[in-house]
């Protein structure tokens, strides 16, 4: 099994090569003057690599965020230069996406208002997946014949999914997703770890590429990221976490000898204020959190696509 460190670029996260991609073809489309101003909404990571490349190319910009975005991340990108807003209403679904969403076409009324880069349906950002994400594993390693991807704007999933449809390749993409997320059509409830999940439904989402739709409860993502990093030595974050989890539930039916690919968006410093300190932990999640010997469920969404099922 192969895992893919996508927090080791200069962002920190896997959110940098989306970052450039909307930022360009923003760009392309001539829609950013010279020292424009951006808007973008984001739990974190994007807001970060935004703010990076918004620094370096002369662009203003707005991130709009929630309490569930890590203090670190936020101070991160106001370091860049970003401004940083923090919507503390809950939206009809008890997430935030909602109103942070809401907060951004606010801001764009007037006619001076941002551009949106809008992660959640601009084609650049699957695209970016496509051609750099998934073309730097095959490169690599060649076809795998399992690869496990998180969903928030569902970016990366609908990227690989659809490089793996355009090469004709065996691969089984699974999609992994925190419970309480709508994006697979399960009921909405309150998540605390940023990163996967959306209580809106992500328009860039296509269920029908991807027919392994799995979610992983947040205490199952706590247990992977403390076992990951008291047992192995490697400290992941959040989403990585549920996406270790949701392959550790379902390897048993891994045949043996399987080219295993594993995408993990960013690493565990952001996190540590929350999922490696036991007091917050402890207070969202019970001690039960800290018991190893328990094994991960994934909760089968849709299992149309044969294949591994359900355990
Ligand atoms: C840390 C982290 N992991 C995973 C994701 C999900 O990636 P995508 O938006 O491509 O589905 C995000 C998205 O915000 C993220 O911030």
């Amino acid at each position: 099994m192969y895992v893919k460190l996508e927090g080791l670029n200069t962002a920190g996260s896997i959110k940098l090569k989306t970052a450039i991609a909307l930022v360009d073809s923003l760009e392309a489309a001539g829609r950013l003057a010279d020292g424009g101003w951006l808007v973008e909404s984001s739990s974190g990571s994007l807001g970060v690599a935004l703010a990076g490349v918004c620094a370096r190319r002369g662009y203003r910009l707005s991130i709009v965020t929630d309490p569930n975005a890590n203090p670190k991340s936020v101070s991160h990108m106001r370091a860049l230069g970003a401004d940083v807003e923090v919507v503390t209403e809950r939206d009809q679904a008890g997430g935030f996406l909602g109103t942070r969403l809401a907060r951004i076409r606010e801001l764009q009324e007037s006619a001076s208002g941002p551009q949106w880069t809008n992660q959640y349906a601009s084609p650049a950002n699957p695209r970016v997946h496509s051609r750099k994400t998934y073309e730097s594993i095959v490169s690599e390693l060649g076809d795998p014949d399992y690869i496990f991807v998180g969903a928030g704007t569902t970016g990366t999933l609908m990227g690989v999914s659809r490089a793996v449809a355009e090469r004709g390749a065996d691969t089984q993409v699974y999609a992994i997703d925190s419970m309480g997320s709508v994006t697979f059509g399960g009921a909405p409830s309150t998540r605390r770890i940023p990163g996967l999940g959306a209580s809106v439904a992500p328009s860039l989402f296509d269920g029908t590429l991807v027919p392994e739709q799995h979610c992983v409860d947040e205490i199952d993502t706590v247990r992977e990221c403390r076992r990951m990093a008291g047992l192995e030595g490697f400290l992941p974050g959040g989403s990585t976490g549920t996406v270790l989890a949701g392959f550790r539930a379902l390897e048993e039916s891994v045949p043996d000898g399987s080219l295993v690919v594993v995408i993990a968006p960013d690493m565990g410093e952001r996190y540590l204020d929350n999922i490696y300190d036991d007091v917050w932990v402890v207070d969202n999640y019970g001690p039960e959190a800290f018991d190893f010997s328990i094994r991960p469920t994934s909760y089968a969404m849709k299992t149309t696509g044969g294949g591994i099922g359900s355990l």
